[in-house]
């Protein structure tokens, strides 16, 4: 995954809702008593809590040292790791992933993992973002970038797969039964400069404090007429891809 500094307090109380956005794929995932289920990017836990109250074994891994504290400090079994690099050999019945795998362009080397980790007949369920997720704010940066050559260079360098190409990922690995599908969701958030701060801090990396500030209003005011209305608040063009597959 690229090196997010995650500002793990921040994302425990700003983005609540990937995790409860995450119920329906645990829901998915049908976690049973003493099942060893991995979670490939637990991130700070609270999710991998809920799978651990079924009843099942689980195991937490994250790219990033903050998140793994804060799963640990939950009482969660959790481990640095990077989703390109699953170093498990059959250990696991399920592998559980929830908005994380679009950090992870690899997406082979991914899938490669998750079914060596899992044994015979063991099932991989995910949710992340599918084809076309966060297009209108992605469209905008890359204008606004486009615009002002000064501030850098925008790398779009999130993976955000079709449902047939995603699939094709999942078979070429040996996966059968596999069951991918994109779910346009948009989601409420707070504002555009805090889904910023916790998502899209490698995209002002180049940038001077003056110019953060001048990207964060002009982004603001460019997509006000498209995620903005007095009624809703703001609200984020996320679309997941879902995904169940049999190894
Ligand atoms: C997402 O969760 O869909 C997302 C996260 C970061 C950047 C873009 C999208």
């Amino acid at each position: 995954m690229p090196h997010i500094q995650w500002n793990a307090k921040r994302y425990e109380e700003d983005a609540k809702f990937v995790r409860d956005l995450g119920d329906e794929v645990i829901a998915l995932l049908e976690p049973k008593v003493g099942e060893r289920i991995l979670d490939l990017g637990c991130g700070e836990g609270s999710l991998t809590l809920k799978i651990v109250e079924s009843g099942a074994v689980v195991t937490g891994i994250d790219s990033s040292y903050a998140m793994v504290e804060k799963s640990r400090a939950k009482g969660i079994d959790a481990y640095v790791r990077s989703a390109r690099e699953l170093d498990f050999y059959e250990v696991f019945d399920a592998v559980f992933s929830n908005a994380v795998l679009h950090w992870v362009p690899q997406a082979e080397d991914v899938a490669d993992g998750v079914y060596r980790s899992l044994k015979e007949g063991g099932r991989f369920v995910a949710e992340f973002g599918g084809e076309g997720n966060v297009a209108t704010i992605m469209g905008a940066i890359e204008k606004l970038f486009g615009d002002h050559p000064e501030w850098g260079v925008f790398e779009n360098r999130w993976y955000f797969p079709s449902a047939q190409a995603y699939r094709q990922v999942l078979e070429r690995a040996g996966f059968r039964e596999v069951h991918t599908q994109i779910i346009p969701r948009p989601v409420p958030i707070k504002s555009i400069e805090n889904w910023l701060e916790l998502f899209g801090e490698g995209i002002m990396k180049e940038m001077c404090d003056d110019q953060k500030r001048d990207f964060r209003s002009k982004l603001t005011d460019m997509l006000r007429p498209k995620l903005y209305d007095a009624d809703r608040g703001w609200w984020a063009d996320y679309v997941r891809i879902r995904v169940k597959a049999v190894k």
